[in-house]
């Protein structure tokens, strides 16, 4: 079965906002057309898949959300907007690309969004050991092959009610595998793919 996705179904968004995320997802296409070195690509979440994140976090009002691959800040703006207008919320974002980081924090700071974000340089694996808990959303975006070890550092600061969100398992299956494998081993959690853009899974825990 083939989803066509309705251009007209997006989440509804300030309109400046919206002509910002299509300037970045312009200049994502365009630079990663250009670039055959895969560390310079932006390498940005489809809107389509940012959109489904979008009204996930929001629907059910997550308040601490933890992003593991910031690049140049696309989906980061989309989580941030979601949660904007809570004080209660945060969102921590990681990029272990300085340059890419530079260009999240000015984009971020276009969308007015700069304050609402803790960005972290560094090798996600490191990093998710320093965090603070607790979370109730993980969005998994940088390189699958870790992904499992960073799972397994951040399970015991979860909340009871969380989201465990990965992208790429469509386009990258082999390499997603091991997180995906990780997932389905986990107690009372229930998952899916949603096959939206590369592939998003989407894992679950209600609390009891
Ligand atoms: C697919 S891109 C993220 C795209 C971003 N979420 C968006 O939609 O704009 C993956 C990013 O993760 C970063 N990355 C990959 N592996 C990483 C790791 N182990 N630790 C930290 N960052 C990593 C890469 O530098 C790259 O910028």
């Amino acid at each position: 079965m083939t989803l066509s996705p309705n251009p007209k179904a997006k989440p509804k968004l300030d309109p400046k906002l919206a002509e910002l995320l299509s300037e970045i997802e312009r200049f994502g296409t365009e630079n990663d057309q250009r670039e055959s070195d895969r560390k310079r690509r932006m390498l940005n979440l489809e809107p389509e898949t940012a959109a489904l994140l979008h009204i996930l976090v929001r629907a059910t009002r997550r308040q601490s959300i933890l992003e593991i691959g910031t690049s140049n800040g696309y989906s980061t703006i989309w989580l941030a907007d979601a949660i904007r207008s809570r004080s209660e919320c945060r969102l921590v974002s990681i990029e272990r690309n300085p340059l890419k980081l530079e260009m999240a924090r000015q984009n971020l700071l276009r969308a007015g969004l700069l304050n609402s974000v803790t960005l972290l340089e560094g090798e996600a694996s490191a990093t998710v050991k320093m965090l603070e808990g607790p979370f109730d959303c993980l969005f998994f975006d940088a390189d699958r092959i870790t992904a499992p070890q960073q799972l397994e550092v951040l399970m015991p600061k979860l909340k009871p009610d969380v989201f465990l969100l990965a992208d790429n398992v469509l386009s990258h299956p082999d390499e997603i595998a091991d997180y995906l494998s990780a997932v389905a081993d986990l107690v009372g959690f229930s998952s899916v793919t949603v096959p939206i853009g590369k592939g998003l899974n989407v894992a679950y825990r209600q609390s009891l």
